[in-house]
C-alpha cells in the first residue's frame, strides 16, 4: 500500500480541478486516507466532483481500481481445484440470470465464488431475492465461502466488511454527491470488488435500456469495452455481453416471485429471453472455467445439467448448504398461497398489440409495492412481486390479463397496481421482440 500521509490534499483537489493529472501514490493516498478516515468527507466529495468534471485518463483509472482492490482483503483460492469464475451484471428489472446460473456453471464443474449486491432504486438484487427462501442466509465469513467452494463448488454471498471497504465509503458519498455516473469510478467499483473475490476470470453482463442502471447503448457500450480493458489489465480473462434491458427480464419480478421462475428455468422451462440471456452467459463461464472448449460445447454442457436435473440438485445443496428451506424448492407455491393478489387486465379501445412493457415503471411499481428499496436501510417485502402473462408482441383482447402483482398489504397493492397499468403500450401490428444479446466483448474488440 502506498499511502503517504504527509501529501496535501488541498494541492490534489486544486490539480484535478484544473484538469491536471494525478500519480498512482496520490491517488493511492487519497483512496486510503479517505478510507481510515484521514480525509473528511467534504474534501472527499470535493475530489469526486473534480475528477467527474475534468476526468481521468487511463492511467488514474488503473490506479484508482489498484487501491480500492487493495484497501481490504484479497482472496487467495488457489488452493481449491479448478479455474473459479464469476458473473457480474450491472443489473436490471427482473434480473434474475445470477440464481439459476451459478447452480448451472457449477454443475458443469466450474467453482463458482458469488459475491453479490442489494437493490437499489428499481433494479433487483441477487442477495435480497436469495434471502426471500426462508433461512437462506448469504452472511456467510470468509472461511465458511471458501469452505463451501471446496464443497459443492458454488457460493453465493454478500459483500463482507473487509472486502474493497473503500468501494463502500466512496460509493456512499458519491450516491450523496450526484458523481454515480462516471465510468471510471464505476469501473473501478465494481472491479475492485470482483478481482478480491479470487477469481480466475470473469464475465460480465453489461445491459442497457429503460430498466438498466446505464439507460443509454452508448454508454453502456463504453462501459462495457472499459470494464474488460482494465480487468484484463488486472490478469483476469474477461468477457463482456450487452444485453438489452428496456423489457424487464423474463415474466417475474420481485424477489421470491424471482426465485420461483429460477426454478423453473433450472427444470428446463421458464421464459425464452431468461433462457436466452443465462444460457449465453452459462456458456461463456464454462468456457473461462476451462471445462468447454467453445461457446457451442459450452451450451451443450448447460443444456445436459439442466436436463438431467443435476443443475437444480447444485441449487438445492446451495440452499441446504446455507440454511434455506430446501423442501420449499419442490414446492414454491406454498410460499405465495398467503399473498394478496391482484389482476391487471387489458382495458378497453387499446389496440390488439404489446408494443413494450417499459421495464422502469415495472421497477418503480415495485418500490410502491415493496420489493424494492429507495434507501439503503429500506426492508424489502420478500413475497411481493408481479407475474407478467402477457409480454411485447403478444396479441391481447379486452379483458385478457396482464399481470398478476402479489402484495404483503392491501393499500401497497391498490397502489403498485395503478403504477404497473402505466407500463403497458398496445399497437395495430405484430413484430417479434428482438434477441435480448447484442454484443459480445473481449479485450478491446468486439464482434455481434
Ligand atoms: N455498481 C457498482 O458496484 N458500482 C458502481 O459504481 C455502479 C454500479
Amino acid at each position: 500500500m502506498n499511502y503517504d500521509p504527509s501529501i496535501n490534499i488541498v494541492d490534489l483537489i486544486l490539480r484535478k480541478r484544473d484538469s491536471g493529472t494525478l500519480t498512482r501514490n496520490e491517488i493511492a493516498s487519497f483512496v486510503y486516507g479517505y478510507t481510515i478516515g484521514d480525509i473528511p468527507d467534504y474534501q472527499a466529495a470535493a475530489f469526486l466532483m473534480a475528477a467527474f468534471l475534468q476526468g481521468m485518463n487511463e492511467e488514474e483509472m488503473l490506479s484508482l481500481t489498484d487501491a480500492m482492490l487493495n484497501s481490504g482483503r484479497v482472496l487467495d483460492l488457489s488452493d481449491i481445484p479448478g479455474r473459479k469464475v464469476d458473473k457480474h451484471s450491472t443489473g436490471g428489472v427482473g434480473d434474475k440470470v445470477s440464481i439459476p446460473l451459478a447452480p448451472i456453471v457449477a454443475a458443469c464443474g466450474v467453482p463458482v465464488p458469488m459475491i453479490s449486491g442489494r437493490g437499489l432504486g428499481h433494479t433487483g438484487g441477487t442477495l435480497d431475492k436469495l434471502e426471500s427462501i426462508p433461512g437462506f442466509s448469504t452472511a456467510l465469513s470468509i472461511e465458511q465461502y471458501r469452505r463451501q467452494l471446496a464443497d459443492i463448488g458454488l457460493v453465493m454471498i454478500g459483500q463482507t466488511d473487509d472486502i474493497a471497504p473503500a468501494d463502500r465509503k466512496l460509493y456512499a458519498l458519491r450516491d450523496v454527491t450526484a458523481t454515480v455516473e462516471f465510468v471510471p469510478f464505476i469501473a473501478a467499483s465494481i472491479l475492485s470488488k470482483k478481482l478480491a473475490e479470487g477469481i480466475d476470470a470473469l464475465v460480465l453482463d453489461v445491459k442497457y435500456g429503460s430498466g438498466a442502471f446505464m439507460q443509454e447503448e452508448s454508454r453502456a457500450r463504453f462501459l462495457a469495452e472499459t470494464l474488460v480493458r482494465v480487468s484484463e489489465h488486472f490478469g483476469k480473462p474477461t468477457v463482456a455481453l450487452l444485453t438489452d434491458m428496456d423489457q424487464p427480464l423474463g415474466q417475474a419480478v420481485g424477489n421470491w416471485p424471482e426465485i420461483v421462475e429460477s426454478i423453473e428455468l433450472l427444470k428446463g422451462k421458464g421464459p425464452i429471453d431468461l433462457k436466452e440471456v443465462t444460457m449465453a452467459l452459462a456458456a461463456e463461464m464454462i468456457v473461462a472455467g476451462e471445462r468447454a472448449g467453445t461457446i457451442e460445447e459450452a451450451f451443450e454442457a448447460a443444456q445436459a445439467v439442466i436436463d438431467s436435473g443435476m443443475a437444480l440438485d447444485r441449487f438445492k445443496q446451495m440452499v441446504a448448504a446455507q440454511g434455506g428451506d430446501v423442501a420449499l424448492i419442490d414446492e414454491p407455491g406454498r410460499r405465495t398461497e398467503t399473498a394478496l393478489t391482484a389482476e391487471i387486465r387489458v382495458p378497453s379501445g387499446v389496440p390488439g398489440v404489446i408494443e413494450r412493457i417499459d421495464a422502469l415503471e415495472v421497477g418503480r411499481a415495485m418500490i410502491t409495492l415493496g420489493a424494492g428499496r429507495m434507501q439503503k436501510e429500506d426492508d424489502v417485502d420478500p413475497l411481493a412481486g408481479c407475474f407478467l402473462h402477457k409480454r411485447q408482441g403478444d396479441e391481447v383482447r379486452e379483458g385478457d390479463v396482464l399481470a398478476t402483482v402479489y402484495a404483503s398489504s392491501d393499500d401497497r397493492l391498490s397502489a403498485a397496481v395503478d403504477a404497473l397499468t402505466e407500463a403497458w403500450a398496445f399497437t395495430e401490428t405484430v413484430k417479434a421482440p428482438s434477441p435480448r444479446i447484442r454484443d459480445r466483448y473481449v479485450d478491446r474488440s468486439w464482434s455481434g
